[in-house]
Order: structure tokens, then sequence, then C-alpha cells
């Protein structure tokens, strides 16, 4: 099947040219200023920009948490990234205390496959690291499966000692792999919760306010420090804090090989939202929390000057007003962490960075797609448009206006962080290795048609 995209725009990290994308089969085969051939299906991308798709490398999908599990399946929420213009995601396969690394894989994988409208991939979330595990560890690099998030957060849940973190990172410095941090002190947290609950505080608001900056930043730092004595990067995700960001900011201005993610909440949303009336500062509720406004253009600045690499989503949704009694009605802890946004990401940063001139075009591109594939191994098959990549595109009308709201969002929840918010830039049409996805907004694939994703080791 030979699939023609004609008279757009074609923008990658690095280059911004009026192209016609010719598609044969699952790959690009062919980009040229003016093409003539005749293809089975032409696409008319006039106006349009034609960009690789996005890869959401931070997502939980059906994942249990907090005593339930999140609301968007492998079905329901790779449909709604596609809406978004995200075409690849990397989500979190938990090794719960006493199973092996393998036996975590293969269960994600049957929540995957059958219904993943679009390529996964996995990392691994090490909760109980042995020696067999270690060597599992090697293993699952082989595999295709190359990268490990350490929790320093959540005490008797996912937490893991110091020296099991710096044996973890001394594993990766020689197979290869990456450790994703969770970047919070998960000691002192757990004091300031309990203590605030024992005072009778026990409102969505004390969430963000036993997290406090600091208990980011002190890990951030702490994890880079070991990162650095086990000689290997490291990739800090869902950083919110400007004093985090300080840190990382810091270790690569000495060189040290420090990446770090932020998410739209972030850049978008703030404290002030738990402030919101009756339980609705629950639908905020994630880790780390949300931050003062202010930290917003902190973030843009990391973004738009490279000591952030990546915008991802921590997509992990669960319903609010569904339940009778919600989660955590009396008590903020218990309130399940997470709020989705793997459909809303493209947009908004376009909207938010590059139409406010906060970011470039071609940064836009860099930040959702092209860094994410090369720092998790993808690159070049996904991550840019090139002949030989996956035929991974999005069609977008950089002109068009939508208005984000839970009743016309495809995510599996029931409430958007952003309702009413008012975007310009809207995902038309998506190709996911060649097939069509999602066309003049509508979805037009099948769940089960996406594959995984054998990832590359580390190249640095
Ligand atoms: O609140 C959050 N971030 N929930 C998802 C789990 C995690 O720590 O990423
Ligand atoms: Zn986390
Ligand atoms: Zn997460």
């Amino acid at each position: 099947m030979l699939i023609l995209i004609k008279g757009g725009t074609v923008v990658t990290a690095t280059d911004r040219y009026r192209g016609d994308v010719l598609i044969d089969g699952e790959r690009v085969s062919l980009i040229g200023t003016s093409l003539d051939i005749q293809a089975d299906k032409t696409i008319d991308a006039t106006g349009r920009y034609v960009l690789p798709g996005g890869i959401d490398v931070h997502t939980h999908l059906d994942m249990p948490f907090g005593g339930t599990t999140s609301s968007d399946d492998f079905e329901t929420g790779t449909i709604a990234a596609a809406h978004g213009g995200t075409t690849s995601i990397v989500d979190f396969a938990i090794q719960y205390k006493g199973q092996t690394l393998h036996h975590a894989w293969e269960t994600w994988m049957k929540k995957a496959e059958g219904k993943a409208a679009i390529d996964y991939g996995f990392h691994m979330i090490v909760t109980d690291l042995d020696q067999q595990v270690e060597v599992e560890m090697d293993s699952l690099v082989r595999q295709g499966v190359t990268s490990f998030k350490l929790f320093m957060a959540y005490p008797g849940v996912f937490m893991l000692d110091d020296a099991t973190i710096f044996r973890a990172l001394l594993r990766t410095s020689d197979n290869g792999g990456t450790i994703c941090m969770h970047a919070e002190n998960g000691g002192v947290i757990d004091v300031l919760v309990k203590r605030a609950l024992a005072e009778g505080k026990t409102a969505p608001k004390y969430h963000a306010l036993t997290r406090p900056a600091r208990a980011e930043a002190e890990a951030t730092h702490r994890a880079i420090a070991m990162a650095e004595m086990a000689n290997v990067p490291i990739y800090i995700v869902h950083l919110s804090a400007a004093e985090a960001l300080e840190m990382v900011t810091e270790a690569r201005d000495r060189g040290v090989p420090a990446y770090a993610e932020t998410c739209p909440q972030y850049l978008f949303l703030s404290y002030d939202n738990y402030e919101e009336p009756g339980f609705e500062g629950a639908k905020y509720v994630m880790s780390p929390p949300l931050r003062p406004k202010e930290t917003q253009a902190k973030l843009w600045r990391g973004l738009a000057f490279h000591d952030l690499q990546v915008v991802s989503t921590d997509h992990c949704p669960f319903c609010i007003k569904e339940q009778k009694e919600p989660l955590g009605k009396d008590d903020f802890s218990k309130i399940p962490n997470g709020a989705p946004g793997i459909e809303t990401r493209m947009g908004l940063v376009y909207d938010g960075g590059v139409l406010t001139r906060r970011i470039s075009l071609n940064r836009f591109v860099e930040l959702t797609s092209t860094a994410p594939a090369k720092i998790f191994g993808m690159f070049p098959r996904k991550g840019t448009i090139a002949p030989g990549s996956d035929a991974d595109i999005v069609i977008f009308n950089p002109e068009k206006s939508t208005m984000l709201s839970a009743r016309t969002h495809h995510m599996k929840v029931d409430y958007n962080p952003y309702e009413g918010r008012q975007i310009t830039g809207v995902t038309e049409t998506v190709l996911s290795r060649g097939r069509l996805v999602i066309e003049n907004e509508k979805f037009v694939g099948r769940a089960g048609s996406g594959s995984f994703i054998k990832r590359d080791p580390r190249s640095l």
C-alpha cells in the first residue's frame, strides 16, 4: 500500500520545509518537494504541519494503584493518545515484591496485546532487587525493555533505599539500561503526612503542603549524585519544582549526563488548583504535586534552554465524580495519585509553548517526539520523518482551535484538568506505521494493531 501525503510542511527537530512524503507499507520511503507518484491513497496536507508522531514515555494504563486501577486501559488510553497526536507510548510494568521482572513484563504485555491501537514499550518498576533480579535486568535490556523506574518515595509500597538504588545504577552502567527516577524524599513526606493528619488536616490541598519542593530537590540531587558515582546517565521523571530543576541544571553545567522530563500539568496548572471548592482539589492530587504558579515560567525556560529534555504526561487517570464515596474524602493521603493527560499533551504544548514563543516549532517536535525517541532507544525508527523511519505521522492543523473538555475528550475519565481551556493547534490525521488511525479527527484504527517496541540499549 502506497500513501502519499501531499502539500504539507514537514517539521522535524531540525528542519521545516514544504514537502511530500511517500509511505510504502509501514515505513517512509521517499520525501521530495513535489512528488508526482500514483499512490493508493493521497492525503492533502495543504496548510498543515506534517510531524513525527508524538512519543509519550510516561503513561500508566490499567495500573493498580492506591486501592483502585487507573481508568484508561490499553485500548481507551491508546485511542485517546492517537486523537492527541501520540503514536508511541512507554508504559510502566510493576514488579511486585517477590516477583521476577519477566513475570511483570509478561503481565503488562497481556494487558496491551489485542488492545493497544498504537505502538508501546515498557519501563520496569523495580521494587525488589536481589542478585537474580539484577541478572534479569541484563536480559530485559537485551530483549528491548531498556529502562527501569525506581522510587525514592512511597515507603512500604515502591520506595527503595539508597544502597539498592546504587546497585541498580551500577548494573545499568554495565548493561546499557537507563534508570528513571521518581525523586521525592519519601521518609520526610511520610512524617509530614502523618503530622498533618494528626492535626486534622485532611483536605486535598494538604497533599501538596506535605510534599515540599525541597523534598523533590533533595532527592533529585541525591539521585544525580548516585548516578554520577555509578558513572551512568540518569533520567528524572515528572520534574515539577524549580528547586529540583536547579539541581539538574547544576549537574548538567558540570557535564554530568542528567536528563529530566516535565509534564503539561506542571506547565499549565498550579497549587491554586488545590484551593478549588469542595473536593475539586482531588482532581489534581498527583506526585510530585502542582507547584506555585511562578514555577511554570522556570520550567518553560528549562525546556527552551535544554535543561529539561522531554515533555511526557504521567497519564494516570482516576474517575472522581463517578464514585459514590470518593476515595480520600476524609483523608487526602488515600486519594489515588495521578491525573489524565495522554490526549492533551501535544495541543497544550503547541498552544502554550510555540504560539506564545516560549519554544520554537522544532523544539516542540524535539521535546514531544525526537528526544524521547533518542533517550529511550527508539531513534531513528521513531521520532523523526526520514526515509526508512516508521511511518508514524501526524497531520496537524496549526490554525484550528478547540476547547478541552471532559464532554468531548476520548480519555476514559470523568473530568479534564484543563476543562474549558481554548487551544489552537489540532491533530487531524494520524498514521501509525503506515496505518490510518485518526482521519479528520475520527478514530479509524483498530484496537490491537499496535506492536511492542523493542528498544535499543543506551548508546552513550
Ligand atoms: O501521581 C502520580 N505521579 N501517579 C503515577 C505514579 C507515579 O509516581 O508516576
Ligand atoms: Zn513517579
Ligand atoms: Zn508516573
